[in-house]
């Protein structure tokens, strides 16, 4: 064999993908395969990996019949096609091998500066390179995962008749109060109007002030009331300084949004929603899942005993199939909370004592992980804790809204039943000074042909920590933005 960097583009053989080939089985014939080298073992063995499976392919080399050339070219990380006979393997570890009969190297890799080395590296120095972290097979598991988990989403909701909407991404509404914004401006951040001190947003591109979205809901519910039921996927943004394993400043929501439903009804679609995604993920990504499970059980035998996951990743997750979510409304939650240990004894850090406070993590993580079980939905929160469009309760204090919470993560789900009421909604914007010119025409679905109607957020990156056993955000994301970080 004669080394060769490049390959006219009339000959290049079309390939087989790994996964395939694995997948199917069969021996005794000729095929093409394309990856990057894993390992290259003795002269001999190629651990080659194209991403299709984070399984690799053994390709054995007969070297005594090989230019030294090209042996010297084959090292981890070179991206190579071969040419071969697909045999059944002798060797462990694998049901098939290809014997070689041409190699070519359409990109060496020099071993001596390639970050990736064929030994473990930490999650934190993989972010730090995160443009060749796809390379390695835990974010080659994960972020196969997260294509399914996406995939399961529109094919739930396709399946039910919603209507996949697009809500824009730039967007001049700052009612919703989720969070706060990213500006966005195309103003010169130096000269005059930017650097005067009042801006005057008029001479701004879009004639107004303008925002990064942060999240689809308004526009969702716009759709809903004529198309009835519809859901968003898309990016949203938050400028909250928030430093945790649980938010980032860039992530991805799914927020369905359904006319002629109340409370009830939001709930169940939700569980159902959540109950589709890790059935499909546990029979789509078997191997993937083997393998996150694995690193799972490494990673937690250096806590102690007490800190460690009692189920393994996909025993977790059919515990969460088999079983109902609980629901709870907050004010049962918060007699739970209110009475239990840690709060009496003054162990979280946030003591519960008047009914009306806001949950923190630690609050949801009890009653998720310690006292029901399982995941939990709360629902029916105190007014004055929750968003201005929520539908107020009967008994004037809470609102119909409901939060799911996930052991190990706390909150994964966000919604509400919408307060369709027009004069409600009005007193409701009153108090809360959100001017009524601004938001005319979220009154306006009110004030035409009103309907019950509810909606949720499902948050993205927090579902794929919980399927993959990942235990930070910034890892389920190919690239992660959070405060003083934007790379790549
Ligand atoms: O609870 P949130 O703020 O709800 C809303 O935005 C509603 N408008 C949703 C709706 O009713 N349509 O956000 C929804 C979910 C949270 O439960 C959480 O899972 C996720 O979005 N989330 C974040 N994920 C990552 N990083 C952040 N900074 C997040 N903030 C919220
Ligand atoms: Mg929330």
């Amino acid at each position: 064999m004669r080394p060769k960097s490049r390959i006219p583009k009339d000959m290049m053989p079309k390939r087989t993908k790994i996964a395939t080939l694995l997948a199917d089985g069969k021996t005794g014939f000729d095929t093409t395969v394309m990856g990057w080298i894993r390992t290259f073992r003795n002269n001999q063995f190629i651990a080659l990996n194209d991403g299709s499976t984070n399984q690799t392919l053994q390709v054995v080399v007969d070297f005594e019949n090989t230019d030294p050339a090209l042996l010297k070219q084959l090292t981890t990380g070179a991206g190579i096609a071969c040419t071969g006979h697909i045999v059944a393997s002798q060797g462990r570890g694998q049901t098939l091998e290809m014997k070689a009969t041409a190699i070519q190297v359409f990109g060496e890799c020099d071993p001596e500066v390639y970050p990736l080395q064929p030994k473990k590296h930490s999650l934190e120095f993989l972010r730090e390179i995160a443009h060749l972290r796809f390379r390695t097979n835990t974010f080659g598991s994960v972020f196969r995962i997260r294509h399914h988990v996406a995939w399961a989403i529109h094919e739930f909701f396709h399946r039910r008749g919603f209507v996949y909407l697009h809500s824009p991404i730039v967007t001049g509404s700052d009612a919703e109060g989720a969070g706060e914004m990213f500006r966005v401006t195309t103003l010169d951040p130096v000269s005059p109007p930017m650097a005067d001190g009042e801006v005057n947003w008029k001479e701004d591109f879009f004639g107004k002030a303008t925002n990064l979205t942060v999240s689809g809901q308004l526009e969702a519910e716009l759709g809903a009331l004529a198309l009835s039921e519809v859901y968003t996927f898309g990016p949203t943004f938050r400028a909250e300084n928030s430093n945790t394993t649980r938010h980032l400043a860039e992530f991805w929501m799914i927020e369905p949004e359904v006319a002629f439903a109340d409370l009830d009804d939001n709930m169940d679609l939700a569980e159902a929603m959540l109950k589709h995604i890790v059935k499909h993920v546990l029979e789509q990504c078997g191997d993937d899942l083997t393998f996150l499970e694995q690193r799972l059980l490494e990673e937690e035998k250096s806590k102690p005993q007490h800190e460690r996951s009692t189920l393994a990743l996909r025993e977790k997750l059919q515990f969460c199939l088999d079983n109902d979510f609980a629901r709870v409304t907050y004010t049962e939650a918060f007699d739970i909370l209110r009475n239990s240990t840690p709060n009496k004894k003054k162990k979280f850090q946030f003591v519960l004592e008047e009914w009306g406070a806001d949950l923190q993590s630690e609050h949801e993580r009890y009653l998720v992980e310690k006292h029901f079980e399982r995941p939990v939905i709360l629902y029916n929160y105190p007014a004055k804790i929750k968003a201005f469009y929520m539908r107020l309760n009967d008994d004037k204090n809470t609102v119909a809204a409901m939060d799911i919470l996930f052991p190990g993560i706390g909150e994964i789900v966000g919604g509400s039943q919408r307060e369709e009421r027009y004069d409600v909604l009005r007193g409701k914007m009153a108090e809360m000074d959100i001017p009524e010119e601004e938001m005319q025409w979220y009154l306006d679905t009110r004030k035409f042909g009103t309907v019950p109607h509810a909606g949720y957020g499902l948050g993205f990156e927090r579902l794929i920590l919980f399927v993959t056993g990942m235990t930070n955000i910034r890892d389920v994301i190919p690239f992660p933005r959070y405060p003083g970080y934007a790379a790549f």
